[in-house]
């Protein structure tokens, strides 16, 4: 019992490390240890002994719930690789609801319409629409909505905004219906996309038994549907795109807190469940003991993220002395929720948030029992964030700055019309080295995590933890793991992180 003043507080018996301190020693590998066999599959919410898990991702990464990282481009491209970003919170709910519609409505295979029009619409609210939504086809319904009665199509090859009075109506340039190819609601994709080729279609209605619009199933989707097999798609073949809450705006998915342990996470938590039963998914976080996980675990979190203090541009841990080396609180996590799997029979993933540098990170974090990780830095070095790209020094570089910054908070307060004034900063505004396409830097990444987990003589991730043999590394061995004792010819080479 540790009570009144003849005490002192807990002490945890062992430093706590980070990935770095440690390696993955081989084990045996077969001849079915090849990186094609490996699949990267994974949990993302709870689920029950026995039962399926109700949402899975393809590679074990999720983008960071930051204003740098993770805008519509980040959703699009990392569930086209098998991922998923959360969209970041510090702005207006409206304008993040916007980002995950333009995700969810980009996905080939059957988009519900969001360019709609009514018969009684003008030439000049179908630019102003256009302009709004980017979309070019024009659903004309009854009611003016993706899901009314069809009425006809405009496409910019119905209008000429030179010759055309401003005012002339939809009813009077529109394609009707009649005059439309279009398919009945349960065509598959495969017959969709040939009724495309075989008519020279731009996108093909798909129309229920009484005449209401279903979906649009677009040409330019075909080819970035074909190049991706392990993209992620929802029943509707749409991407699947998180988003970040906070505790006082409860809405989906993941909640952005640095710190998880509290009242409020509780509270929240089981405010959803109230009203949303177990239909909305949400994760929750951060903690960075098995006594934190177990708590949000008892509240109802969906999944649950690790981590304080261990991400690149996080200052907490000085300016608070509050977190814990990553590598430990991982390994603390993940014991607990397998006790946790074992007393309750329920499976909570769990979420390694922060501190990835190299790529074997990643592999490191699964080995010690993380169902997927979430990398900020790592994913704001792409063309995919929503920041910009600049030239420092002679070198291409992206802006990366933490949410807990000066910066950051400044965008809230001017987005949100006047959020509460902190006193002081947790985090930093940086350059990460520019690294091009996201597609091709996953490719790498995960073709090094495959790798390795071969050599560990593990197809799966569950096998990886089952196998896997992870050894802590003296100061002096961490300098024997770079290049050492020649001159480098490519000094980018031996030191790159990912
Ligand atoms: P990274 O992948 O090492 O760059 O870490 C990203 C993680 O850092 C995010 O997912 C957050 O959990 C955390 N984070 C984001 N902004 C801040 C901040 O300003 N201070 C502290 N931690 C932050």
């Amino acid at each position: 019992m540790r009570k009144g003043y003849l005490t002192m507080a807990y002490f945890f018996q062992e430093p706590s490390h980070t990935f770095s301190e440690y390696l993955l020693v081989p084990g045996y590998s077969s001849e079915h240890c090849i990186p094609a066999n490996v699949s990267l599959k994974t949990p993302v919410v709870r689920f029950k002994k026995g039962e399926e898990c109700p949402l899975t991702m393809n590679v074990p990464m999720v983008s960071a719930v930051m204003q740098a990282v993770s805008g519509e481009q980040m959703g699009i491209a990392l569930a086209k690789e098998g991922g998923i970003a959360f969209i970041y919170v510090s702005q207006s709910i409206e304008s993040q609801a916007a980002m995950v519609r333009r995700v969810k409505n980009y996905k080939a295979g059957f988009v519900i319409s969001d360019s709609n029009l009514r018969v009684t619409d003008t030439l000049a609210d179908v630019l102003a629409l256009k302009q709004r939504t980017g979309h070019s086809t024009m659903a004309v319904t009854d009611d003016g909505t993706g899901t009314g009665k069809l009425l006809g199509l405009v496409t910019s090859r119905d209008y000429r905004v030179s010759r055309m009075d401003p005012d002339a109506k939809v009813a009077d340039f529109m394609t009707p219906v009649e005059k439309l190819i279009y398919a009945p609601e349960g065509t598959s994709l495969k017959t969709a996309n040939d009724i495309i080729w075989d008519h020279k279609l731009n996108a093909l209605p798909i129309i229920s038994e009484d005449g209401h619009l279903v979906s649009f199933v677009f040409r330019k989707d075909y080819d970035s549907h074909k190049g991706n097999p392990l993209e992620l798609l929802d029943g509707q073949k749409r991407y699947v795109v998180g988003a970040g809450i906070n505790t006082r705006d409860y809405d989906v998915l993941v909640m952005d807190s640095s710190e998880g342990y509290s009242y409020w996470q509780k509270h929240c938590l089981e405010w959803i469940r109230a009203k949303y039963g177990d239909t909305v998914k949400v994760g929750a976080g951060n903690v960075v003991d098995g006594e934190g996980f177990r708590f949000l675990a008892d509240a109802g979190a969906d999944f649950v993220k690790i981590g304080i203090g261990g991400g690149s541009i996080c200052i907490t841990r000085e300016t608070k002395g509050i977190g814990r080396g990553q590598a430990t609180a991982v390994i603390d996590v993940a014991a607990e929720r397998d006790k946790y799997f074992e007393e309750t029979g329920i499976y909570v993933p769990i979420c390694a948030d922060g501190g990835i540098v190299q790529d074997y990170h990643i592999t490191l974090a699964l080995a010690m029992g993380a169902d997927f990780c979430m990398l900020g830095r790592y994913f704001s070095r792409f063309d995919e964030s929503p920041t910009s790209k600049i030239l420092v020094g002679g070198s291409y570089m992206k802006e990366y700055w933490g949410e807990g910054s000066a910066r950051a908070r400044n965008w809230q307060r001017y987005d949100l019309g006047g959020a509460a004034k902190l006193s002081f900063e947790e985090g930093v505004d940086s350059y990460v080295p520019y690294a091009g396409a996201l597609a091709d830097g996953m490719a790498t990444t995960l073709a090094k995590v495959r790798s390795t987990m071969c050599n560990c003589g593990a197809l799966t991730i569950p096998e990886l933890r089952e196998k896997a043999k992870l050894t802590l590394v003296s100061a002096t061995s961490i300098v024997e793991g770079g290049a050492h004792d020649v001159l480098l010819k490519d000094t980018t080479n031996g030191n790159q992180r990912g």
